[in-house]
């Protein structure tokens, strides 16, 4: 995959979304805010010159009209192109609904694109993470306790256990591990939704969050490891059922055995990239922030290959924009 030219080109999918979500922000309709992300990061695939498959997406065919697990997007197959990259594409077009359903901060659209094959096929189910920056890579282990883990990434940090943040979903299913942090005397950030945000801010020394600790969406938890793969942190993860049925249809997708530990490299194979441009204020991007006639917008772009971070802030004209980009309200 060539993807130095690739890499900005994808943050084009990204701005549509979030330019179309973000104009929903606050309307308490999180499904609607994520219907006008599907849509517009659907359209604005056809004008990116790639043949993807999305392998992490809405969710199966007979369930998700568009951005569907196995279907193919970009202008490569469309104009037949067989010079044309063939790419994995996993995407999750507004990563915290509520967020921006309610304005609150870290709404994000996001998409991770790797070599044919290279994304785990991960079934939509949860997964137990933890992720670190590069400082701590190598130093976590997701068998440990969260006491050691905090332990070795306040040493690997050259820190007190005292000043090292942990920034964790708040869900009862987390109280331990929430008691545990507390217990060991780190400090927390709860977030209500978005722990693909939560991941990266890990690898962001300006963020000030050193782990990231909880049960999420295991779509997410491939998506975060494409960003962990560039940013050089580590995102360990291991499948959680909810019940029998996502147990049988994780079979069906040859998963691991129920106690794997998935390293970052599982997750998300050779050269990967990873872009997201903020929906809402966040702590990790700027929001959209709308002109009068235009917009702005911040966005980040990563590739594993090189390990290059860049945040782009672009100010969008609707006059002389595609459609995808102006449309979005309803
Ligand atoms: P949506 O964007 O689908 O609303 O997901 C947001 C999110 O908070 C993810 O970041 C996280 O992985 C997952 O939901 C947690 O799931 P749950 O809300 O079921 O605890």
């Amino acid at each position: 995959m060539n993807d130095r030219n690739l890499a900005l080109e994808v943050v084009r999918i990204t701005e549509a979304a979030a330019l179309a979500s973000a104009r929903l922000m606050g309307r308490g309709d999180r499904m609607l805010a994520d219907h006008v992300a599907v849509e517009a990061m659907r359209r604005a695939f056809d004008t990116i010159d790639i043949r993807g498959t999305v392998v992490i997406g809405e969710g199966e065919r007979d369930e998700a009209p568009m951005l569907y697990i196995g279907e193919k997007v970009g202008a490569g197959w469309l104009d037949n192109d067989a010079d044309s990259p063939k790419v994995d594409i996993a995407v999750d077009p507004l990563e915290g609904t509520n967020l921006c359903a309610t304005g609150a901060p870290d709404a994000i659209s996001v998409i991770a694109i790797a070599d044919d094959g290279q994304f785990l096929n991960a079934p939509d189910t949860y997964m137990q993470k933890i992720a670190v920056g590069p400082e701590c890579r190598g130093q976590i282990d997701l068998r440990e306790s969260v006491t050691w883990n905090l332990q070795r990434v306040a040493a690997a940090k050259g820190k007190k256990v005292e000043e090292v943040t942990a920034i964790i979903l708040e869900r009862d299913r987390h109280n331990d591990i929430i008691a545990e942090v507390r217990a060991a005397g780190a400090r927390i950030r709860l977030i209500t939704d978005g722990d693909v945000a939560g991941a990266v801010l890990t690898a962001m020394p300006e963020s000030g969050i050193d782990v990231l600790f909880g049960t999420g969406g295991s779509p997410e938890g491939v998506i975060s490891a494409a960003a962990m793969r560039c940013t050089g942190g580590e995102l360990q993860g291991r499948l959680r059922y909810r019940n029998d049925d996502e147990r049988a249809r994780a079979a069906k997708m040859g998963v691991k055995p129920e106690d794997h530990i998935y390293m970052t490299d599982e997750l998300a194979q050779g050269n990967v990239m990873f872009a997201a441009t903020g929906v809402t204020q966040g702590y990790l991007l700027d929001g959209v922030t709308f002109t009068g006639g235009g917009a702005k917008t911040q966005s980040i772009v990563m590739r594993s290959k090189s390990g290059t971070v860049r945040r782009i802030h672009a100010t969008h004209r609707f006059d002389t924009k595609p459609a995808y980009f102006a449309a979005g309200g309803r």
